[in-house]
């Protein structure tokens, strides 16, 4: 457990390489534009990190969990909004595909997705409710001809370029949370509309805009699970997201760590580089000492996917502790820059804005507390 393997070892020198050189230099422009990082996503597509933990003959490059759990630190230390659109694809889009997929949803909407020719994305959350899932609104009417879509889900990450999503509608409102179905959309398709593009805090080259569906028609052969088994796919999706998002988060900190510790070398301040400076020590200390404990859960999280267990309860401590680990080590970071830290010359605010939303997608750090409680 405590010892990569020589291929997780290797899997995080290469992403770390391609990190340094691809991403971080563009990172702050993407920022600054609102830019969707499209050259980028289409490298990591090229080097399997588009479906780390798909099959191979999925389009993935069939490593595991844990290997997710290293790329998505690395790759979102040189871009969190990278992180973030790598995260959707992985977990939320092609995990469920392949777990309670049909050979024709296997057949369709697996391999180019995987393998980052297209992109996926996961539609939940409903303008009216984010935290209680099983009040989505959303309606999937059965029809003769295939389900008639109605209904607006917000937030969806990657909304924008998704080639298709994953949306949860009831199909018996009688049923309460046991009447939600998962369905795959294609994108565009006739009846579903974008709303505007969200003009967010952080990750902002990533995309966020609400999906709208006006008697959208979607052929039977497109849900995904049983009819009802819908609201258990997304919170056990749910569970590996998590695993993402702290993986994401821990890339954010550890991101603003190394950059506190190069800056107090250089800095002088009281006649000597602050570095030397006992209140620095505490906050360089305090950093690290966060961040390593968040990656053990983190790493613990993937490790028992990787058995085959549950690991509901893990995933959530990894995301609670990595996501207030990142708000936690940016905050510090800013504190280390001082002014430096507060203007767009250096990344720091940039990582303290990034880091923010870690703590409130994929469940809020009050909706982790919850779920642990629930499971302890
Ligand atoms: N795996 C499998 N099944 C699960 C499960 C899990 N992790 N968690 C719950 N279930 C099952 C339960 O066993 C129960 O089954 P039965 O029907 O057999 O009884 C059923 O689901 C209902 O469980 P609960 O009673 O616990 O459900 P609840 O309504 O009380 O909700 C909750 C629990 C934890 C609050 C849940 O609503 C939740 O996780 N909310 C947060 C939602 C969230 O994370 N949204 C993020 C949106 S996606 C996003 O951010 C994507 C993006 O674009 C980045």
């Amino acid at each position: 457990m405590f010892d990569l393997s020589e291929t997780h070892e290797l899997l995080r020198k290469t992403c770390r390489d391609f990190a340094n050189k691809q991403l971080k230099p563009v990172a702050a422009e993407l920022d600054q534009k609102h830019q969707y990082p499209e050259s980028q996503i289409k490298a990591l597509g090229k080097m399997g990190l588009m479906g780390v933990f798909m099959p191979d003959s999925h389009g993935g490059a069939d490593l595991d969990a844990l290997a997710y759990a290293i790329a998505m630190e690395e790759i979102s230390r040189g871009c969190a909004s990278c992180g973030v659109v790598m995260s959707v694809n992985n977990s939320l889009f092609c995990d469920p595909i392949y777990k309670y997929g049909s050979e024709f949803l296997h057949q369709n909407f697996l391999k180019p997705y995987a393998s980052g020719q297209k992109l996926g994305c996961f539609a939940l959350s409903e303008p009216g409710n984010g935290s209680d899932a099983a009040a989505a609104k959303t309606t999937a009417t059965k029809t003769s001809d295939g389900y008639l879509l109605n209904g607006t889900k917000a937030w969806i990450t990657n909304g924008y370029e998704a080639n298709a999503a994953i949306v949860f509608a009831t199909t018996d409102a009688s049923a309460g949370h046991r009447g939600i179905s998962a369905f795959v959309v294609p994108m565009p398709t006739k009846g579903l509309s974008l709303g505007k593009k969200e003009d967010k805090l952080g990750i902002r080259a990533s995309s966020t805009c609400n999906l709208i569906f006006e008697d959208c028609l979607i052929p039977h052969g497109n849900l995904l699970g049983d009819e009802g088994a819908g609201f258990k796919i997304a919170m056990s999706t749910l569970d590996g997201g998590r695993i993402g998002i702290a993986g994401q988060a821990l890339g954010i900190a550890q991101a603003a760590l190394e950059d506190s510790l190069a800056y107090a070398k250089e800095r002088q301040s009281f006649g000597k580089p602050i570095i030397k400076l006992q209140l620095i020590q505490n906050k360089i200390a305090d950093m690290a000492l966060r961040i390593e404990s968040a990656r053990l859960l983190t790493w613990k999280a993937a490790h028992l996917k990787d058995k085959g267990v549950r690991f509901t309860k893990e995933a959530a401590m990894a995301k609670l502790a990595a996501s207030e680990t990142a708000t936690f080590a940016a905050h510090q970071a800013m504190q280390i820059f001082g002014g430096n830290g507060y203007v767009t010359e250096y990344p720091v605010e940039r990582y303290y804005r990034d880091a923010r939303i870690t703590e409130i997608y994929e469940g809020t750090s009050e909706i982790q507390r919850l779920v642990i409680a629930a499971n302890a």
